[in-house]
């Protein structure tokens, strides 16, 4: 490919970091994460021009990289048919090392444009003021159609893009910047080719497995039509200097692709800086159209039907894991995996943590209550395996249980603690109290979690849907902590 023959310094003006508007749809990506910690190798060694050279020497590059000028566009969506939106990210499995983009265009045509991602390290970037145009930084995939079904069947003619490309070989734990869309270089003139480019996107990868260095994740779930309420607290949630979310399911009410496209907007000032990692709820009903637009680990180990549903991943010290409680038999048949998977992390010396997401849960004091088929399939494994934290939606309410194994209330990390936290914005449902409440509170306050891992240490604090850190006035709904054994 002639990509893989040249580097290209690309347009300087429009991805500067200064030239950045701290708005919802530019990302202001000094301040998304702080700079990483010196190391003896590492990030900064394979920084600036000369990294650059050498990773363009990379399998498949034939010749000596030619840098190639390019002519400098004032945007670059030049087709507002090809301007790409819902644009987010996820991880596929090397979180350290991999990042997986998707997102729409009103263009269709998957068998006319090929998508692309430009990613590099945001220190490089940063300080020559544009990217480099090479092997290691451009990375091609590929568009899928598909409609609007339930079943199998269709329910609207309408039909629909997703763009993936996979971004690999990435340096571990270190910023990177990128743009997703359209658009190539002119290895003769050096000028862009119809480009059609995202707005500036930030991620950081993942510390190596194993690393004991602090961060911070953030937990949601249940959204379900509040994008409104989401929107007017967004700052916030973008303020968090999480390397991730999760979402535990139900962030639409029925699944169609007009509340997907609702939900992805304006939820992407989040998503194009932080992965996001969802499981599917019950009101994902178009359950295709989820799974189309979410790229997930793929575990070979299951059921083709259960891959995606079901999947795991690492970051640093902590093993996720993600499960669709949506029914009795998806919960059975996913059992094996899970109990292979959990006895392999368990056994993992560089995995401190286990934490289990999923829609429906397991202990809940409020409207739909305790799930059976979680508790049945999942708890027992969870418990087994040393789990020591769930995290579930579906009730709109806060709810953390005590620690229970065997069914009844055990000594702290003596067991699993199951918490409910399923009030991002959906219709707000009461708390209840049951002998295995330790906390709970109504769901008109609404709820998200943010958890710091420090090595062996968990805390989890949860704030109301108007609190956050450094809001004033607002105190945690809960905090709590946990240990692991030295
Ligand atoms: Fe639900």
């Amino acid at each position: 490919m002639t990509r893989l023959l040249w580097i290209a310094s690309l347009a300087a003006a429009s991805c500067r970091f200064e030239d950045v508007p701290p708005t919802a749809a530019a990302p202001d990506l000094p301040s998304a994460s702080p700079a990483p910690a010196a190391p003896d190798a590492g990030p900064e060694e394979d920084a600036g021009p000369e990294a650059a050279a050498d990773r363009a020497d990379a399998p498949g590059a034939s010749e000596a990289p030619k840098a190639v000028a390019v002519a400098t566009p004032d945007s670059w969506a030049t087709d507002p048919e090809k301007a790409p939106y819902s644009v987010h990210m996820t991880w596929e499995g090397e979180a350290d090392t991999s990042v997986v983009f998707t997102w729409a265009t009103a263009f269709n045509d998957v068998a006319v444009e090929v998508p692309r991602v430009i990613i590099q390290p945001k220190a490089e970037v940063e300080a020559a003021g544009q990217f480099t145009w090479g092997p290691a930084t451009v990375f091609e995939g590929e568009g899928a159609n598909y409609k609007e079904s339930l079943l199998g069947v269709d329910l609207s003619n309408d039909l629909h893009v997703v763009w993936t490309v996979r971004a690999t070989g990435l340096v571990p734990d270190t910023d990177y910047v990128w743009r997703v869309g359209f658009g190539d270089v002119s290895l003769e003139t050096g000028e862009l080719k119809d480009p059609n480019w995202s707005e500036l996107g930030s991620v950081r990868t993942a510390p190596v497995k194993g690393s004991r260095a602090p961060f911070t994740f953030v937990v949601a779930g249940d959204s379900r039509g509040g994008e409104s309420e989401i929107a007017a607290r967004m700052d916030r949630y973008v303020a968090v200097d999480a390397r991730f979310w999760l979402f535990t399911g139900d962030m639409t009410v029925g699944g169609t692709q007009p509340e997907w496209d609702s939900w992805m907007g304006v939820m992407q000032p989040l998503t194009t800086r932080r992965v996001l990692l969802p499981v599917q709820g019950n009101h994902e009903i178009l359950a295709d159209l989820y799974y189309t637009q979410f790229a997930l680990p793929s575990h070979p180990e299951l059921p083709e039907h259960l891959r995606e549903h079901a999947w795991s991943l690492d970051y640093g010290n902590v093993h996720i894991v993600g499960l669709d409680s949506n029914t009795q038999v998806l919960a059975e048949e996913q059992v094996p995996w899970l109990e292979a998977d959990l006895a392999a992390a368990s056994a993992d010396p560089d995995i401190d943590w286990i934490v289990a997401f999923f829609h429906h849960p397991a202990y809940s004091a409020s409207n739909h209550g305790s799930t059976s088929w979680v508790q049945k399939n999942f708890v027992p494994a969870f418990e087994k395996f040393g789990v020591p934290l769930t995290i579930a939606g579906h009730d709109h309410n806060y709810e953390r249980t005590v620690p229970i194994k065997g069914g009844a209330e055990v000594g702290w990390q003596e067991g699993p603690i199951h918490v409910t936290a399923g009030a991002f914005f959906a219709p707000a449902y009461s708390n209840g109290k049951k002998w295995f409440t330790a906390v709970s509170h109504h769901g008109d306050l609404r709820n998200w979690m943010i958890l710091d891992v420090d090595g062996k240490v968990l805390k989890a604090t949860v704030w109301s849907g108007d609190g956050g850190p450094g809001v004033p006035g607002q105190s945690p709904l809960d905090e709590f902590t946990l240990t692991r054994p030295e």
